[in-house]
């Protein structure tokens, strides 16, 4: 050792390749080891919330520092015993797919490489593999690959971003500079009834206010109705507002349902809208060679929501907003520092690149790696053949719920399938017998859930509490869902035991 070798700082951080090769390799066997066995455990071990807080205890942060393999070593295994699965074969609630474990290891190198996404000069190669995922994402579902797009955290941020473009874009002011103040008209926002609860976030967080929103009515399949969004326009350019979005869902959180997008685009085409769909949830189905008409009209949108982290099968966080036009995004966010004044750069034609740019945040992670792994690792085709196989078991599963006795197929879009519990022998079908098997239906899931056997979730249908599966699953099999109405029938039978009242005995 030199003298300049003794006088380097040296930092359990930075303990060397050889300590880091000894704790990530355990780390990796035992991950293996987790992934091997996720079918064998409980979907969920349903800990109560003192357990899991005493699994950590109440200490105060450490004093004195510890190896980083001693640390992992303890707290994998807590997580692989104290997590709900949702890389389980049957677990089919909520719209969060298995993770794909190469994507766990693309995030691992994202971490190890560490480049921050603000801008191209400080982050090149992983800004390129960002534009080409987003190329390649836009290309997938069918839309313009000379369009701009952005990654980021999830659905709610990607369609925020799409929501403020659309803002900025079609507002008459200069509204980026002055505002909402002393602006006579009020901006007004059109989704279907059945949307998500991102639209209230975001005309809240934007100062529009929750008003601003149009719920439009939709027809018995859940999508929303085109004739009543034109009346809702007209009439509210009659008040004085001043409408500049329509938001169409293709695939609805609860049901599934694709909004009739092509008929929609008309719409604000004529009235000059912006049209944004929100495909968190369905946009992959697009890249179906049967996928439905509306589906495949998405090229019509000014703007796209699509989540990676939903039915592609990317691990936690990845989504991306796509936009028609390149420009809008920065249009929308950008400003210039005097700290990112590198004329040098600017001058090597990568301005395009400069994500800071491009949405909310400045320093941003390279969450594309992971989907841009995944997108090679299946495939075009790959993709197209896991996203039928989920579809095709969402059709098996509404077929065995229909052969049951006492199950009640309700709605089936796209890899969401609902039905109920309906005792055999409750015979009533009036007011009072609808509400209790809303009580039941909600226990029973309660129930479900906390037992590990398999999980899903629920929606909420013209006034009927439903079970909802949602199967953006790799991992679930036909055995899986076969299993799904024995397990939700004997928990069923059992809760009817116990809470029906004697007036529907
Ligand atoms: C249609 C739709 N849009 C937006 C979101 C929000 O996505 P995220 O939870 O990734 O923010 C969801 C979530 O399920 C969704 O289904």
């Amino acid at each position: 050792m030199d003298n300049n070798d003794k006088k380097r700082r040296r930092l359990p951080f930075d303990a060397g390749g050889e300590e880091f090769r000894r704790a990530g390799h355990a780390l990796v066997d035992q991950i293996a080891d987790f992934l091997d066995s996720v079918a064998q455990r409980p979907v969920t071990p349903a800990d109560s919330p003192r357990r899991v807080r005493d699994l950590l205890g109440r200490g105060s942060l450490p004093q004195t520092g510890r190896p980083i393999g001693e640390l992992l070593e303890e707290i994998a295994p807590k997580l692989f015993e104290h997590s709900l699965h949702n890389g389980h074969p049957r677990f089919m609630g909520y719209i969060t797919s298995s993770g794909n474990p190469g994507g766990a290891l693309g995030d691992l190198l994202a971490a190890a490489v560490n480049p921050n996404m603000a801008r191209w000069d400080i982050a090149p190669l992983a800004c390129e593999i960002e534009a080409q995922t987003v190329r390649w994402l836009a290309e997938l579902i069918g839309y313009p690959t000379d369009c701009g797009g952005l990654m980021v955290s999830g659905g709610n941020m990607a369609n925020f971003l799409a929501f403020i473009a659309a803002r900025t874009d079609r507002a008459n002011w200069d509204i980026r500079k002055e505002g909402l103040y002393g602006q006579p008209r009020r901006l007004s926002v059109y989704v279907s009834a059945d949307a998500h609860t991102w639209v209230d976030k975001a005309a809240d967080v934007t100062g529009l206010g929750s008003t601003a929103v149009r719920w439009v009515a939709t027809d018995r399949q859940q999508r929303m109705r085109p004739g009543d969004l034109e009346t809702l326009v007209r009439a509210d350019r009659r008040a004085g507002l001043l409408p500049f979005l329509v938001v169409g869902t293709a695939g609805t959180t609860g049901t599934g349902a694709i909004d009739p997008l092509i008929d929609l685009a008309a719409i604000a085409t004529r009235e000059k809208l912006w049209f944004h769909v929100d495909g968190a949830y369905g946009a992959p189905a697009a890249a179906l060679p049967d996928a439905p008409e509306d589906l495949q009209a998405l090229h019509l949108a000014d703007s796209v929501a699509l989540d990676p982290h939903k039915w592609l099968y990317s691990p936690l966080e990845a989504a991306c907003c796509l936009v028609r036009n390149d420009q809008a995004l920065p249009d929308a966010f950008s400003f210039h520092p005097s700290f990112y004044q590198v004329a040098r750069r600017e001058e090597e034609g990568q301005p395009g690149l400069n994500y800071y740019n491009y949405g909310l945040q400045n320093s941003r992670g390279f969450r594309a790696l992971k989907v841009w792994l995944g997108l090679q690792q299946l495939g075009r085709d790959g993709i197209v053949q896991t996203i039928t196989d989920d579809i095709e078991l969402t059709k098996q599963l509404q077929r065995v719920v229909g052969a049951h006795p006492e199950l009640e197929p309700r709605t089936r879009s796209l890899s969401i399938a609902t039905f109920r519990y309906r005792p055999a022998k409750l015979r009533a079908t009036d007011e009072r017998a609808q509400e209790y098997l809303n009580e039941l239906n909600e226990k029973l899931l309660v129930e479900l859930q906390r037992g590990g056997d398999a999980f899903i979730s629920n929606a909420v249908v013209n006034g009927e509490y439903l079970l909802r599966a949602c199967i953006v699953n790799f991992r679930t099999d036909l055995a899986d869902v076969e299993a799904l109405p024995g397990t939700v029938a004997a928990i069923g039978q059992r809760l009817d035991m116990e809470l029906r009242p004697a007036d529907l005995r």
